[in-house]
């Protein structure tokens, strides 16, 4: 056996090193592939490699270099913000923060919780760069029209958007149709117009109404285009007893949950057209008992996804003719949603849906933030016996299958004190709110907005702590604040 075995040890050697160049040569071709398809995010490293990328490597790597700019956590560099010196967008800081790269806290800095900015979602976004990024061609939909049937929607985002509702189970989408506008605010005239009677009809205009407290748009927004068709009828009240016989000729907007208390409405003049907006019927704001179907409902990318700056708004309609009149307004106010802003928010919308119930889902991360807001409002406010919040139970949610904390958008203060006007008092202690008049209350409440960003709710903990102390130790000069 041994010299037999000798005599073969000459090609062992050979064999084995035939072998091991072949395994070398394979793995370096995987290594080579597996760099080229799976790392394209390393776009034109020194050696200008742009990984098959030709028009997009210019614009992507500016997005990149310009997001890359560190503004210490409290700002962001935008591509379109103005150019300093050097040719470049520079850091724009949150409220309260200052300097060059936004690192200078500005001490007792005023909160301001008025707007319903709803950047709590910028961090999810940040988290999630590449599922949110879009590269837009010069010559992406330059057309007035979006379809070869000369429409202005894209259908493709029709139908992501419609996907988002089944699988979130807030709204009854199937037998509607889905019209969209610059933003719901866009939406909310559209929706009285088309269904009011026309200019020439014999019936008399419609009352615009809204039970108080009401999202002050409905009345501004009726105001600004009061026309023979319809005008402004104030809150609801005022017709609850006049129209029990006859509620012809009402269009009600009802808000669930309602801006700005928060809460699920239902129409008070039963009978009359109600146009249900339903900006903050999604699962970080509120429970989900039950799909909505309404014949007419308002929904906006603006709170679910956090994009306000891109105005998207869509009202789902059941009846045909509405939803044609509703169209038309929008068609012959702006010529239909810009396309650009239709491409962005398709990405958008899909990358929502690839998160629901996963680890990243936005839905889950955003009640977790806005939970987290309440919990920490809630613990200062409750020491105190001069401001109280709205009660809020924990409900069972059909999106997250479980009963969910509270988490809403707004919380509603009341001073609990008859005569004060709570705006004031809270300006006073440094806190801009928005004042309960503009919502047609009283002006003992007043809304906080906890939709900011995380400094803006920092800032808001930090004063309304401020002022509580100061009700605690009841210091004479500060207990007038
Ligand atoms: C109840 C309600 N409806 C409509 C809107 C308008 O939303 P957008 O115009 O951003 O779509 C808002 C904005 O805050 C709102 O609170």
């Amino acid at each position: 056996m041994e010299p037999a075995a000798r005599g073969q040890q000459p090609t062992r050697p050979a064999g084995l090193g035939l072998l091991v160049l072949l395994c070398s040569s394979l793995l370096l071709n995987a290594v080579f592939i597996a760099h080229h398809l799976f790392l394209p995010a390393r776009l034109g490293d020194e050696d200008g490699g742009s990984c098959g990328l030709s028009w997009a490597l210019q614009a992507a790597r500016e997005a990149e270099a310009t997001a890359a700019i560190e503004c210490s956590g409290h700002g962001q560099v935008f591509l379109d913000g103005v150019a300093g010196e050097d040719g470049r967008p520079g850091c724009e800081c949150n409220t309260c923060f200052g300097g060059p790269d936004c690192s200078v806290r500005k001490p007792n800095c005023t909160a301001d919780a008025d707007s319903g900015n709803p950047l709590f979602l910028e961090p999810y976004w940040r988290r999630h760069a590449a599922a949110g990024a879009v590269v837009v061609s010069g010559w992406h939909r330059m057309s007035y029209t979006a379809t070869d049937d000369g429409k202005f929607q894209s259908l493709e985002l029709e139908n992501q958007i419609r996907q988002l509702h089944r699988a979130v189970g807030n709204a009854v989408v199937d037998d509607k149709h889905v019209v969209f506008g610059a933003g719901s605010m866009q939406l909310i005239n559209a929706l009285v117009y088309a269904l009011s009677p026309d200019a020439n009809a014999a019936a008399p205009p419609s009352r615009v109404v809204s039970a108080v407290p009401y999202y002050g748009s409905y009345k501004t927004q009726t105001a600004m285009f009061d026309g023979r068709e319809y005008k402004w009828g104030g809150p609801t009240a005022v017709w609850a007893n006049a129209s029990r016989n006859s509620t012809n000729g009402f269009i009600e907007f009802v808000t669930a949950p309602n801006n700005p208390d928060t809460e699920l409405r239902e129409p008070v003049l039963r009978g009359s057209a109600a146009v249900f907006d339903r900006a903050y019927y999604w699962p970080h704001f509120t429970p989900i008992p039950e799909p909505a179907d309404e014949d007419v409902m308002m929904f906006t990318i603006s709170k679910p996804s956090g994009h306000a700056g891109s105005r998207l708004g869509w009202a789902l309609i059941r009846d045909e003719k509405v939803a044609k009149r509703a169209y038309e307004y929008v068609q012959n106010s702006i010529m239909g949603a810009s396309r650009d802003t239709q491409l962005r928010m398709l990405r958008i919308v899909k990358a929502m849906l690839a998160s629901l119930h996963g680890e990243e889902d936005i839905f889950a991360f955003g009640h977790d933030v806005m939970r987290t807001r309440w919990r920490r409002l809630n613990a200062v406010v409750s020491q105190s016996r001069r401001f109280s919040l709205q009660n809020i139970s924990p409900q069972y949610c059909t999106y997250f299958k479980r009963v969910r904390e509270p988490s809403p958008a707004y919380a509603w203060v009341k001073c609990e004190r008859e005569d004060e006007d709570c705006h004031e008092v809270l300006l006073k202690a440094k806190i801009i709110t928005r004042t309960g008049t503009v919502f047609e209350a009283s002006k003992q409440y007043t809304r906080v907005s906890l939709l900011k960003a995380n400094d803006d709710f920092d800032a808001l903990i930090e004063r309304f702590t401020d002022l509580v102390n100061a009700e605690k130790y009841d210091t004479p000069g500060l207990s007038s604040i």
